[in-house]
């Protein structure tokens, strides 16, 4: 039902829009403790967020992007984006990321779908073991993740992330005990 290709720059800002701007963008910025004040901006979201590695492809050992594309009844859609990041974990650990585009797209297993496809992408690169790091609150998207294999696990930073990323990355987007960490052995 879903494929995924490789998102490009022209990309970029619908992924954006999807993220902040969407029927579920209130429901997750409350998670982030994002306000309508504080949503990042573009730029922001260009320069600190979703690099350019993530859409053209020349940074892979760091991140890349794919748009989740639905195919039903001959018409084809662009519906989410998954994503993997490396750059601040230890070897051969990756972090996914994934939003659809609005709410009537969730619950119709896309999500789950898209997950088990980048999952197979990443193994095949030399992958072991995949983390994700969802708001402990956000019951959807940890339904998805434990459907396509990920488990709960003690989060310890040092077995996951370089030393030098630590203080910036290791309470995750939902700040101290804000997260479940899941992970999927590949
Ligand atoms: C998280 C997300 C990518 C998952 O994709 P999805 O296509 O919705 O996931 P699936 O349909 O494969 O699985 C969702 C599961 O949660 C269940 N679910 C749906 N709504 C739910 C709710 N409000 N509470 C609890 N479970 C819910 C579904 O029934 C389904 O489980 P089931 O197949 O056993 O019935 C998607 O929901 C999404 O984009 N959400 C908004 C953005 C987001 O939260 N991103 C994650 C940030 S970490």
């Amino acid at each position: 039902m879903i494929e995924l290709r490789e998102a490009t720059i022209k990309d970029r800002k619908k992924t954006y829009k999807w993220l902040y701007y969407s029927d579920f963008s209130d429901y997750l910025n409350e998670l982030g403790g994002i306000t309508k004040e504080t949503i990042p901006s573009y730029e922001y979201y260009k320069k600190d967020e979703y690099m350019d590695f993530y859409f053209d492809g020349s940074q892979p050992e760091k991140g890349r992007a794919y748009i989740i594309v639905c195919r039903t009844n001959g018409k084809i859609e662009d519906i989410g984006i998954i994503s993997y990041t490396s750059f601040h974990l230890l070897d051969k650990i990756t972090e996914f990321d994934i939003w659809l585009k609005g709410l009537n797209y969730t619950g119709h297993g896309y999500g789950t779908e898209a997950l088990l496809r980048l999952a197979g992408i990443v193994r095949d690169s030399g992958y072991d073991k995949v983390i994700i790091r969802p708001s402990k609150h956000n019951k959807r998207a940890i339904n998805a993740y434990q459907k396509a294999g990920f488990v709960e696990e003690n989060f310890e930073p040092e077995n996951y992330i370089k030393t030098e990323y630590i203080p910036k990355f290791s309470d995750g987007d939902y700040g101290p005990d804000g997260d479940v960490f899941l992970v999927l052995t590949l």
